[in-house]
Parts: C-alpha cells; sequence; structure tokens
C-alpha cells in the first residue's frame, strides 16, 4: 500500500505543477491514494469548488485544508457536498465539512484526518484529544490511516507524531511551506515528518511575493499577500505500509525543483 501526499498547494503555479507532475508522480511511484493539502489552492487563500474538483480529476482521492479553510467565500457553497474533503478536526463541533472522510480505491479503505495545532496558530479545540477520539472510530474500519497535522510549531507536530506513534501509518506536518529533512518511522510504526513543504512558488516567501512580506518586516505596517511569480516546486512525500497492519515501512521525500528534477 503506498501513499502519495502533497504538500500546501499555493495558487496558480502551485496547481499547474499538480497539473504537470501528478500523472507523473503516479506513474513513477504507483500509489495507492493520493492525498492533496488545498488551504493555499484559491490564490493562496483558500479552496474553490472548480479548484477541489480539478484535483480529484487530475488523480487526487482526497483534499486536507488548514487555517485558510474559509478564506474563499465559495467554501460555504460545497463543503458540505464534498465528500473527499476534510477540514481540521478540531474547529468547532457545529463547523460544516468533513471532521474525517474514508478514501475506497479498489478493496482497501484509508482514513484521512486533517487536524490543526494550537502554539502560535488561531486556537480550537484540543487536536490531541481531537485525533484520539477519530482515530478510535476510524480503526473500527480500518487501520490505514493518514494524519496531515497543519501547525506552526516542531515541538507540537514531533508531539503528535509520537503521541500518534502505532496508532496510525503517518503523520505528516504542513503548514510551514518548507520540507523538513526528518523523514523517519517511528518505532512502533508510524511514518513522520515535520513538514512535507509547499507546492508552487519557489523564489517568494512562503510562496507569496517577497517585497510585501519584507516590507511588512521592516515597517510593521499591513501588507498585501499576493501569490509568486517564477521558479515553482512541488513537495511531498511517500510513504509504504504494510498491506495488512497498516504500519509505515518507508517514508520517502519527494522533491521537484530547478535543483531537483524530475526523473521518469
Ligand atoms: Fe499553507
Ligand atoms: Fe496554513
Amino acid at each position: 500500500m503506498k501513499l502519495l501526499f502533497i504538500g500546501d498547494v499555493v495558487g496558480s503555479p502551485g496547481r499547474s505543477m499538480i497539473r504537470e507532475y501528478l500523472p507523473k508522480l503516479k506513474r513513477k511511484y504507483k500509489p495507492t491514494v493520493t492525498i492533496i493539502n488545498g488551504e493555499n489552492a484559491a490564490g493562496g487563500k483558500g479552496i474553490t469548488e472548480k479548484i477541489y474538483k480539478g484535483f480529484l480529476e487530475q488523480g487526487a482521492q482526497a483534499v486536507t485544508l488548514g487555517n485558510h479553510t474559509w478564506d474563499n467565500k465559495d467554501i460555504f457553497e460545497f463543503i458540505n457536498d464534498a465528500s473527499l474533503l476534510v477540514r481540521p478536526a478540531n474547529y468547532p463541533s457545529d463547523t460544516p465539512g468533513n471532521e474525517y472522510i474514508i478514501v475506497k480505491v479498489n478493496n482497501l479503505e484509508v482514513g484521512v484526518i486533517n487536524l490543526m495545532g494550537r502554539t502560535f496558530m488561531p486556537v480550537n479545540d484540543c487536536p490531541f484529544k481531537k485525533a484520539e477520539e477519530l482515530i478510535e472510530k476510524v480503526r473500527k474500519t480500518t487501520p490505514f490511516i493518514f494524519v496531515d497535522f497543519h501547525a506552526e510549531a516542531t515541538s507540537e507536530k514531533q508531539a503528535m507524531g509520537w503521541f500518534l506513534d502505532g496508532k496510525v501509518t503517518a503523520v505528516a506536518g504542513t503548514h510551514t511551506h518548507v520540507q523538513t529533512a526528518d523523514n523517519r518511522i517511528l518505532p512502533q510504526g508510524t511514518a513522520y515528518i515535520s513538514d512535507v513543504g509547499m507546492t508552487g512558488p519557489m523564489d517568494g516567501i512562503l510562496g507569496m511575493k517577497r517585497e510585501n512580506i519584507i516590507k511588512k518586516f521592516l515597517t510593521s505596517l499591513p501588507a498585501r499577500f499576493e501569490v509568486d511569480t517564477g521558479r515553482e516546486q512541488l513537495n511531498g512525500i511517500l510513504v509504504e505500509a504494510h498491506p495488512e497492519t497498516g504500519k509505515a515501512l518507508k517514508i520517502k521525500r519527494i522533491q521537484i525543483s530547478a535543483e531537483e528534477p524530475f526523473f521518469e
């Protein structure tokens, strides 16, 4: 069982990387299931129905979100009908959208959970307790569980990885947009990485135009965040799991950029 996960897709440069490379990645690695984090897919903030459906057409089986979930108002029009879209589960309980989803691929079922950290992030319910609650539910159906932990602090992400070790197939960090080199299999069989990295502009600041961000640091005045143009990158991970137990066997980082060209 192989799981491909692509980190935060930022704006149209990110979407064009998905269009170009997702088919190639799927040919090369033959993942059983493909998941995309789409929280920045619409102009850097949020996602639209058209983009969500585009990801599914291009070969994803699930789309996760994050702190930008509500930033494009289109979300309210389709989130309740989007059966393969999952929003952070630790939002207040009457929030619209799926707390978790179970993706069916051939005879296999994969649970997908999205959680948000609370350190240097908006305050929400406890992601650790929410994780425990949902995993208990999902494990009744399948041992294959993927967790996208959308968080700022590496310590909180590591804590989640260790907290869920042996209970899920993978805990993959998102949100900080820079891929970390700490991918590993934890002792009880959970694949872990602090951050998968982003997909989109390479030379901006976390995908946004540099000038505006630098000016913000220099002046503390409010700044417009605009998706950058220029060189592009794709970041992701490939997780291989035992076909019966769901325990992770391997986690490989994927980077495509001018520095890391893709070979089929
Ligand atoms: Fe993001
Ligand atoms: Fe984020």
